[in-house]
């Protein structure tokens, strides 16, 4: 076209040349453009479908695209996203240099993978921690109109790890006045120097209104630090918190505080979150909480014992939604475990994210409990809901065969809490869940569940969870499998196991045998739930 346009049998004049050249052109970048948006929009389509069929992808679970993923970080709600950013090594499946990945969801359920948020720089790689939005521009980073999306992190300094050092962990921030897209380092950082405490890590940040200050929670090895500031850069220490006091098999990390509101007194009460690994109740990674109170400065509880969000093997880190209502409060956690997160059997990805959770405050005969169930748009992704509910009398069994429930919701009543599930294969893999109501213990058996060979810790034992018995209560259950992953809640989500799971091949049948002697098991539905990437292959676009 170009050439045409210099040929001499053209009788333009000069300046018609040159309006012809460029709008020849114009057309050539509209349609070559257009023809290279198009090729990579399909790629692009291509390739998440290649990479949600992969073997043990969940399907309605977050996952990273490709590699690495751990912890979930800076959870906060914005001008209707709920933006996820998380610990992201992009270049491997196993631990690496962590960044931060990015992703944002309308519900919760359907996710959009964005752009890495926070890439290492001179000052350490980027470990967890929170994001806040600065309403009244505290920082100065943005204005009240558009106010700064503002990240609070870990710096972790390798060289100073390596160097036998004790202070290479320092606390920064960054902001953000495109939505979590596009972020600026503040040229301030560190935020919070390190004076030789090894473990000092993962700010869990929060507006408190009464003290119109920012709150912040650190863990520092075996307690949580309490600090405040006026405006995100300059921190004040408060307080301590939990040297003497839950359990401490390992090291805290990953700490949040947030109200709650107990639905039936009407009392509010604060909940310190606080994973640790090792020293989990079933091995491992696990997630503990105390009920107390905080008044701006100190947070106190009469809570001695240790109490655990969960007692499954996998669900650590989690945490919760900043910029929410305080009645919505929303906890996602990672679904592994530092034992053997980095060994298990997945090729292109390593690591899903827990549904996310509503959590929920509960005071009985027994003290204050922190319950957690599955938001209820994970309810919309049911697939097939005229199903007739089965019950299965006093000593009798029933066994159900079909291909959904690697990917379904099995719900059921129970008044007698003695039950026993198997959910098998053609491979002979089994998966056995067991309630015993005389001692008030739920077990789940993976270890003949399908891979376990990939690490020692993953298969060795049964996991258990004490459940109290009250007499005549009838509990509900609820199982949600999605592929390589079973989370199970009893009781309105008061007694919880989450669990990863590598079935040769997905299981077909589950015989449910009821235990009991005297009550039935009612309402039993096993539910096929959608997979979220449908939607992606629907939206694919025609070729022509
Ligand atoms: C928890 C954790 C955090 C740390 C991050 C590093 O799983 O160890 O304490 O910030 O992972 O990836």
């Amino acid at each position: 076209m170009r050439q045409n346009l210099h040929c001499d049998s053209f009788s333009f004049n000069q300046a018609s040349k040159i309006w012809l050249f460029f709008w020849l052109c114009a057309v050539q970048c509209l349609f070559v453009g257009c023809q290279t948006k198009k090729t990579k929009t399909l790629e692009v389509m291509e390739e998440e479908q290649a990479w949600h069929e992969e073997p043990y992808r969940p399907q309605y679970h977050f996952t990273p695209q490709q590699n690495w993923m751990n912890d979930p970080n800076g959870l906060v709600f914005y001008r209707g996203w709920y933006h996820l950013f998380y610990q992201y090594y992009p270049d491997d499946t196993v631990w690496g240099p962590m960044h931060w990945g990015h992703a944002r969801s309308k519900d919760m359920v359907h996710w959009e993978h964005l752009p890495i948020a926070l890439y290492p720089d001179e000052l350490g790689l980027i470990f967890s921690g929170s994001a806040v939005i600065d309403q009244q521009n505290t920082s100065g980073f943005g204005s009240v109109e558009n106010p700064a999306m503002v990240a609070m992190y870990t710096y972790h300094l390798m060289e100073g790890e390596k160097a036998g050092r004790d202070d290479f962990q320092t606390q920064g921030i960054a902001y953000s006045l495109g939505e979590g897209a596009t972020w600026t380092k503040y040229a301030g950082n560190p935020v919070i120097a390190n004076e030789g405490i090894k473990d000092f890590r993962d700010p869990k940040v929060f507006w408190h209104e009464p003290t119109k200050m920012w709150v912040m929670a650190l863990v520092a090895g075996d307690h949580v630090k309490f600090y405040e500031s006026p405006n995100l850069k300059e921190w004040s220490h408060m307080s301590d918190f939990g040297k003497e006091v839950g359990a401490h098999g390992g090291v805290w990390e990953c700490p949040d505080l947030f109200p709650l509101t107990d639905a039936k007194s009407g009392e509010r009460k604060w909940a310190l979150l606080v994973s640790m690994n090792p020293g989990a109740p079933n091995g491992g990674s696990g997630t503990q909480y105390f009920i107390g109170d905080f008044d701006g400065k100190e947070f106190v509880s009469a809570q001695i014992e240790a109490k655990w969000l969960d007692y499954g093997t996998d669900n650590y880190a989690g945490v919760t939604y900043n910029n929410l209502p305080e009645a919505e409060r929303v906890f996602i956690g990672w679904m592994s475990n530092w034992d053997y997160a980095r060994d298990t059997p997945t090729e292109s990805w390593r690591s899903a994210m827990t549904l996310p959770r509503k959590l929920s405050l509960e005071k009985d005969e027994a003290g204050y409990w922190l319950k957690n169930l599955p938001l209820a748009s994970v309810e919309n992704l049911i697939a097939k809901t005229d199903m007739n509910p089965e019950t299965i009398q006093p000593k009798d069994s029933l066994t159900l065969t079909g291909k959904d429930f690697n990917q379904g919701l099995g719900r059921f009543q129970t008044a007698t809490q003695n039950f026993r599930l198997e959910f098998s294969n053609g491979k002979k893999n089994f998966l056995i869940l067991e309630m015993d109501g005389s001692t008030g213990t739920f077990t789940l058996d993976r270890r003949a569940s399908g891979k376990i060979g990939f690490h020692p810790e993953f298969g060795n034992k049964e996991h258990t969870m004490p459940i109290r018995i009250t007499k005549g209560q009838v509990y509900d259950v609820s199982l949600y499998l999605d592929k390589s992953s079973i989370e199970v809640f009893i009781d309105g989500g008061k007694y919880v196991m989450t669990q990863q799971i590598f079935p040769d091949v997905d299981y077909d049948q589950l015989e449910v045998h009821n235990l009991d002697k005297v009550s039935a098991i009612t309402d039993l539905s096993v539910y096929p739930m959608a997979s979220v990437w449908i939607d992606a292959k629907e939206k694919r676009p025609v070729e022509n």
